[in-house]
This record gives structure tokens, C-alpha cells and sequence, in this order.
């Protein structure tokens, strides 16, 4: 089996890990946390969001965020931009990538940006264009490929249909989104084959919430369909404040361990990898979602 040799791992825990939490968490902390996460060895964090704070609270201090990390050559640090409002706002930060985010469903898409499908990309393509002017990468999400907690199945089709309009339009990478967790194996596959008929596998990447424990099982079957890119979130902190019920997303310890054991390299460095998760549980007061930190920690 051709499985990839090296793993692009995005580590979403900082936004999508800590947008979904009530407590107030310091920028100190959160800034702890994502220096913790790139002396780990991640080539790319999401640091935060540059949303409406009335929508999403706890991702309202990301510009602080960005400006007290330390920054790694060659580590991107990105956010999400919902409009162009998000997109001024990030780079005035000093944020060098932004991500979009769109849905499969149009009842997600409602709850989520207040908007249709149609309208989220028109939205769209004046951040794409801004970011070509200054320089900007924009990365493309698409939530809900395999499940809608208000709309139920979504079908593989228009997956395609959101993923082929976000890559015309110039995201260099879609990542596609399982926000519910309700994905299997099976599905997981049907869905790449049917985006890989109009965006390059090597241009897309697989979003995994592990609501239901399939997370790691949908990524290795999306390693067989030659997907390399996987987002995951240390301690499998997270979930999504318009999809109740949606648990972390897959723990980045969980993937590296079993990237680990298959030989796949990913250039991340578990204990400290497991270091970094363990203080941001202390933080929170929460015990780790990830099981291998539950195994290694003791
Ligand atoms: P709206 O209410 O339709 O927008 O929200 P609006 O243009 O009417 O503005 C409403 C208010 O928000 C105004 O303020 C604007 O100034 C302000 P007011 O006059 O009421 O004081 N506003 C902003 N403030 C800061 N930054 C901005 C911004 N834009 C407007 N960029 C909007 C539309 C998109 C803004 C809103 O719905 C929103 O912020 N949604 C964010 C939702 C979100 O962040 N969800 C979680 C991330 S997605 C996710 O987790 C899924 C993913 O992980 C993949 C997966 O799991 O599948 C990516
Ligand atoms: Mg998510």
C-alpha cells in the first residue's frame, strides 16, 4: 500500500481547541501554549480567530496572542477570517496565513457565519484577493463532509461542489471537516474520492472531531487515499460552538502515535508534544482527551 511518508500535521488546539471554552483563558496562557506547541516541532498552528467576539467570545484577545508568541522560522501561524473585516484585522497583527470556512450544509452554514453557502464564498473572494495584494496564503475549511447536526447526511457530491469552489478560488489547501465526528471509514473514503475528481489530493487535508472515536480510524483511511495534511488539536481539546455536541478534535499525541508506529515521519517530538498538552489540561483543570497522554503520563 502506498501510504505517504511524511505528515503535515496542523495543530488546531489553540482556536479550535479553546474557542469552545467558557472559562476565560489568559493570553498568557494561550501564548504559553502555542510556544509549548512549536517547540514541540509543528510546522503549522492555528493561533486564534478574528470573529465577531459576540459570536465566539474566547477568541476575541487572538491579536494579543500574535503579538506575544514566538515566532520559529518557518512555522506558519495562522488564524481564521471570516470576512474582510477578520482578514484587516489578522494582518494587522501580523498574521502571515489566513484560513476561510465554509460548510457542506446550509443549515450549518446559517448557524456558523450567518450566511448561505453562496454568499460565505462570495465573502470569500475579496480575502483571496486581498491576500494575493499583500502576500497572504489563504487555507479553505469546509465543516461538516460527513454529518450536519441540523440537516443530518450531507452527501459527498456537495462536499465536492464547496471544496472544487474553494480551491478555484485560490485556497492553496482545503480542509475538509468531519465537525460532528459521525464519519466512518467508509464515508470517509467515498467523500475524498468524490473531491479528489476536482482538488488534487495533494491539496487537501482531513479534519477529524473524535465525538464518536472514529477519528483516527477516518484518518487512516484517508491515508489510503493518499490524503497528507491532518488537523488535530493537543489533549484533543475542542469542539464547535454551532455543532452541540461536537467533542475535541483528534488529539495530536493520538495521530502522532500512530504516524509513529507506522514509520510516517512528521518532525514532532512527542514528549514534548505530551508536555504541552499536559500543562494546557492543568490550566483548564481538565483531564487530557488524549488517550496515549493517558497512557504515557501515567
Ligand atoms: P453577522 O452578525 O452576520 O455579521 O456575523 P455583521 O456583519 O452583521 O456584524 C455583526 C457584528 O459583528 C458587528 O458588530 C460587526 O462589527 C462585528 P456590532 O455592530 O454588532 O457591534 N463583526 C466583527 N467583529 C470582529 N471581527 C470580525 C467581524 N465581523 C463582523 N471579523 C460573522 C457574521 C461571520 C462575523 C459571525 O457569524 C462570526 O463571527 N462567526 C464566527 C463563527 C466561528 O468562529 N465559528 C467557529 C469556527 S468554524 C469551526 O470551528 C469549524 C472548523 O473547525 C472546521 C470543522 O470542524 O469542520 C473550521
Ligand atoms: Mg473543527
Amino acid at each position: 500500500m502506498n501510504l505517504p511518508t511524511y505528515v503535515r500535521l496542523v495543530e488546531v488546539g489553540p482556536r479550535d481547541g479553546l474557542q469552545n471554552e467558557a472559562q476565560p483563558i489568559s493570553v498568557a496562557d494561550k501564548v504559553q501554549l502555542v510556544d509549548a506547541l512549536t517547540e514541540a516541532g509543528l510546522s503549522y498552528i492555528e493561533v486564534g480567530s478574528f470573529v465577531s467576539p459576540k459570536w465566539v467570545p474566547q477568541m476575541a484577545g487572538s491579536a494579543d496572542v500574535f503579538a506575544r508568541i514566538q515566532r520559529k522560522p518557518g512555522v506558519v501561524y495562522g488564524a481564521l477570517a471570516p470576512n474582510l473585516r477578520g482578514f484587516e484585522d489578522a494582518v494587522s497583527a501580523g498574521v502571515k496565513e489566513v484560513a476561510v470556512f465554509a460548510a457542506a450544509s446550509e443549515a450549518f452554514s446559517q448557524r456558523n457565519i450567518n450566511c448561505s453557502i453562496s454568499e460565505s464564498l462570495a465573502r470569500f473572494e475579496p480575502i483571496i484577493e486581498a491576500g494575493r495584494q499583500y502576500g497572504i496564503s489563504v487555507r479553505g475549511y469546509v465543516s461538516c463532509v460527513l454529518g450536519c447536526p441540523y440537516e443530518g447526511q450531507v452527501s459527498a457530491q456537495q462536499v465536492a461542489t464547496v471544496a472544487k469552489e474553494l480551491y478555484a478560488m485560490g485556497c492553496y489547501e482545503v480542509s475538509l471537516g468531519d465537525t460532528l465526528g459521525t464519519g466512518t471509514p467508509l464515508a470517509t473514503r467515498t467523500m475524498f474520492e468524490a473531491v479528489t475528481a476536482y482538488v488534487p489530493r495533494e491539496k487537501l487535508a482531513g479534519h477529524f472531531h473524535d465525538t464518536y472515536g472514529q477519528a483516527l480510524v477516518n484518518i487512516y483511511a484517508s491515508l489510503q487515499e493518499g490524503i497528507s495534511v491532518f488537523d488535530s488539536s493537543i489533549a484533543g481539546l475542542g469542539g464547535c460552538p454551532y455543532a452541540k455536541g461536537a467533542s475535541g478534535n483528534v488529539a495530536t499525541e493520538d495521530v502522532l502515535y500512530m504516524l509513529n508506529g507506522m514509520g510516517i515521519d512528521t518532525g514532532v517530538d512527542m514528549n514534548k508534544l505530551l508536555l504541552a498538552g499536559e500543562h494546557i489540561c492543568k490550566v483548564l483543570g481538565r483531564v487530557t482527551g488524549s488517550r496515549v497522554a493517558k497512557a504515557l503520563l501515567g
